[in-house]
């Protein structure tokens, strides 16, 4: 376990617009920041972080919490992983108590089968720096492509000596699992059930996730025969999903961020050779089509996505198809051709940063006219081919959301296909509301398509349901909890302690909110007044949800709310006792009516007279205790 001052120290250091900031691009608004959520495919920002509390709320998908509760939801880290990334983060040192040791094998399995990755990125790494083999085959092919040290060091480049079980029989003799060895394809199982090496003799690419854990790789061959595969890549597993992850991300992101663009090339070695000359907003696809999970991806950080193509032609022609669904995510598409022979590693050595800067600024088009072009030169002068074109042409630009963009490109279309723009106009209007009228039948938001990116979050409110009074009790623990009680008859208590021994004879119903209660019972029993950031940073995630929900309600999180929140506030405060009161016995009230509600039914049920006169006595003593609680809230709490 990670001792308490380490969390401490992590906890003080962490700035939640800053971590969040890593993953989603956001906006200050007022106190708050809004972004749009990582979590759900929205238009509409309703994430919102707020810095003061240090805690997070999306309004889409009902997830909120602290730095640690996002990395978990969105990086699927456990608790402790979270919390050492962010000590990776800010440079804390993370002290262990020895537990840790005897929990390995607890470590659920994504962990075990980072680590294994880890591990192995770091054998690989290590052979091509420091073995004779790796130095001479894999470390001086890497200087010949001209990579430098910095960036082998930075991408953890590395080298899979030529051997059956190099890599295996280290790893099973430093402890690593053969069931990890497998599962991560790090090694492949012989009919005798025995492993070997899945990577022999190949230079090793690292492919990280974007929180920088290493999740596959790729290994390239040295060998120019061609019945061996270029590339070897990781099998799928539970912790790489190829269709979600983006070759150098993680590396780039923080560019993608600042430069507002980032720029799509094919292979491993495009990514390295572009960065490395100081154009570190890139990232690869690595061999697949590009999925929309990868657009997503990229959108969080940019809208701007600059293709890099190799001067392929059949290539390019076969990607064009898939790439209307970046214009459909709301992204605007730029590409660049490079000349026959030419793909951006080979450009870039040759021309350095600023003649592939210069390259990309002069041939760089607007995706629709790029595709336009090529499918033109394609008809050439065939009348019923360019009348394909055009209908495939107005197709894609039909896919984009901002209807202003769209006739823009119709304008500059009817020039370059020599046809009057009404009658692009006309055929884009009717391709969308055939479209408008399937997405209605399906029960989609027909959002209007140029609706503002940044405008007022979205607030969606929770629904009273049968425990919202528990919950409300939470709530005010939580926001007053900690104050002194100064009310007539009461004093020199605080409002939390107080709540807890006046609530001691009920019985929660909602499993979370009593394990809420509980744990507030034990640390007032233990002399601590635990307040809204310690239940925010409370281990157990169902804790924080309960009390961010609570804390980021409507009223406390939304610009939109701030009004009324102050009113609202006021006026609990100004009568803190009928609030609190009244929220201790309504909560009572209900559950005394469903003791009620219990009688009455065994009543029904019972026909001995014994029974029943038991049941009857208990009913009449209730309904007494109901009526001295609905009297109490009638005259002395509400008005
Ligand atoms: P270099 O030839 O070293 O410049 O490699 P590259 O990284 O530029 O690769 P290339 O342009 O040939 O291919 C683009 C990407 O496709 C690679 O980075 C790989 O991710 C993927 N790829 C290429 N060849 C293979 C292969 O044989 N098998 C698999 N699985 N993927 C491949
Ligand atoms: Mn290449």
């Amino acid at each position: 376990m990670i001792t308490k001052p380490t969390i401490d120290r992590i906890m003080e250091a962490t700035d939640i617009v800053e971590v969040i900031g890593e993953f989603v691009q956001l906006k200050k608004r007022g106190a708050n920041y809004v972004g749009l959520s990582p979590f759900a495919n929205e238009r509409t920002p309703s994430f919102t972080v707020s810095p003061a509390k240090g805690i997070f709320k999306d309004f889409s998908s009902g997830k909120g919490g602290s730095a640690i509760t996002f990395l978990m939801e969105l990086e699927k880290f456990t608790y402790p992983e979270a919390l050492k990334w962010l000590a990776k983060k800010y440079g804390i040192e993370v002290e262990e108590t020895i537990e840790s040791t005897e929990n390995r094998e607890e470590e659920n399995r994504r962990e075990s089968l980072m680590i294994v990755s880890g591990y192995a990125a770091k054998f690989f790494h290590e052979s091509l720096l420091d073995t004779d083999e790796g130095q001479s085959i894999g470390l001086s092919y890497f200087k010949e492509r001209g990579f430098s040290n910095e960036t082998i060091k930075k991408f953890e480049l590395g080298y899979s000596p030529d051997q059956w079980e190099a890599f295996t029989g280290q790893a099973l003799k430093d402890g690593y699992q053969e069931e990890f060895l497998a599962e991560t394809g790090l090694s492949v199982k012989r009919d005798n059930g025995s492993l070997y090496d899945r990577y022999r003799g190949r230079v090793m690419f690292p492919i990280h996730s974007f929180t920088g854990r290493v999740i596959a790789f790729g290994g390239r061959t040295l060998k120019s025969d061609k019945n061996v595969p270029k590339y070897v890549n990781s099998p799928e597993s539970e912790i790489y999903h190829k269709s979600n992850v983006l070759y150098g991300l993680f590396f780039a992101k923080k560019a993608i961020r600042e430069e507002d663009n980032c720029y799509l090339v094919e292979g491993y070695a495009d990514v390295l050779s572009v960065h490395q000359a100081g154009i570190e907003n890139v990232v690869a696809s690595s061999g697949t089509s590009l999925t929309v999970e990868q657009i997503r991806l990229i959108s969080r950080f940019t809208k701007n996505i600059t293709i890099l193509y190799d001067g392929d032609a059949a290539g390019i022609k076969a990607s064009l198809r898939g790439l209307d669904m970046i214009l459909q995510e709301g992204l605007n598409v730029k590409v660049v051709l490079f000349p026959d022979g030419h793909d951006p590693d080979s450009f870039v050595r040759n021309f350095g940063t600023n003649g592939f800067k210069k390259h990309i600024d002069e041939n760089k088009k607007d995706f629709i006219l790029f595709k336009t072009d090529i499918l033109l030169k394609e008809a050439g002068n065939d009348p019923i081919k360019k009348a394909e074109v055009i209908r495939e042409i107005v197709e894609s630009i039909a896919k984009i959301p901002d209807s202003i963009k769209a006739s823009v490109f119709i304008k500059e279309c009817s020039y370059q296909l020599q046809i009057d723009e009404r009658a692009l106009l006309s055929e884009l209007n009717k391709m969308r509301s055939a479209k408008a009228k399937k997405d209605g039948q399906q029960g989609f938001r027909t959002a209007p398509a140029d609706e503002p990116q940044f405008d007022e979050p979205e607030v969606r409110i929770e629904r009273a349901d049968e425990f919202t009074q528990e919950k409300e009790i939470i709530r005010l623990l939580l926001l007053y909890g900690n104050k002194v009680i100064d009310w007539d008859g009461i004093a020199n208590t605080y409002i939390g302690p107080f709540m807890i021994a006046e609530l001691s004879d009920v019985e929660f119903e909602n499993t979370t909110c009593k394990v809420f209660v509980e744990i507030y019972r034990r640390e007032v029993e233990n002399g601590v007044l635990p307040d809204e950031q310690y239940f925010i940073h409370y281990a157990d995630k169902e804790i924080v949800d309960l009390a961010v929900n609570q804390i980021a309600t409507k009223y406390t999180l939304s610009e939109n709310w701030y009004e009324m929140h102050k009113i609202l506030v006021n006026d609990e405060q100004v009568n803190m006792k009928a609030t609190i009161l009244g929220a201790i016995f309504h909560l009572k009230k209900q559950k005394v009516g469903k003791i009620l509600e219990g009688l009455r039914k065994e009543l029904q049920n019972t026909s001995a007279e014994a029974d029943q006169e038991i049941l009857l006595n208990q009913y009449m003593h209730m309904k007494k205790v109901e009526k001295t609680i609905s009297d109490y809230l009638g005259s002395v709490i509400l008005k």
